[in-house]
């Protein structure tokens, strides 16, 4: 099967990372098919981690995600380890070097929130994709309405956001290496 959008522009950004070992998630898939509008991002992501070498850690607040993931990820062989909780929690708690964070929870407070927490962790090669950065609602930015003007004000972070399905577009953010 064909990958989808947001499948697409989650794994090239993951090419910009030169050696990645350490990728969370927050928000697990919650449908147990590759829908372009959803994205299937655990599966891709997890696909990714076992053929990189990495280590991946997704984060879902509804622990019925996780358990039909669980079952998905079995029958393929896939190892992530699956967090049942917050992922504001999650990124505040985690004693770990992140090399890539896909934020694809609910909206632009916590989305913002989660970076926060995990700012400091990230490698200084580190890629972030947040997922839904396409104006909906009373968002410009939708999930990235707050994170994305506050990185924009950041002299070494760049923020790409680039179109992946319909109307919707992830926002790709790394640090600027001089
Ligand atoms: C849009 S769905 C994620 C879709 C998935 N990434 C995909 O590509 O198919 C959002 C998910 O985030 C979870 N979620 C929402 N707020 C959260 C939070 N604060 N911490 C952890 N998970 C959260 C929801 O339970 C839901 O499963």
């Amino acid at each position: 099967m064909q990958e989808n959008g947001k499948a697409r522009v989650l794994r090239q950004s993951l090419k910009m990372v030169p050696d990645p070992k350490i990728m969370v998630e927050v928000g697990c898939i919650r449908i147990p098919i590759d829908s372009a509008s959803e994205g299937f991002s655990t599966m891709y992501l997890a696909r990714e981690a076992k053929r990189l070498g990495a280590r991946f850690f997704t984060v879902d607040i509804d622990q019925s995600n996780l358990r039909m993931a669980a079952g998905l990820m079995l029958g393929e062989g896939l190892d992530p380890v699956l967090v049942w909780g917050d992922g504001l929690e999650f990124l505040d708690r985690v004693p770990l070097k992140i090399d890539f964070l896909h934020l694809d929870g609910s909206e632009p407070v916590s989305t913002f929130d989660q970076f926060r927490a995990a700012e400091s962790k990230l490698d200084p090669y580190a890629v972030v994709c947040v997922d839904d950065c396409h104006t909906y609602g009373d968002w410009e930015y939708g999930k990235g309405d707050l994170l994305i003007p506050y990185l924009g004000e950041l002299p070494d972070w760049h923020v790409e956001i680039i179109p992946s399905v319909f109307e919707y577009k992830t926002a790709v953010c790394r640090r600027v290496i001089a």
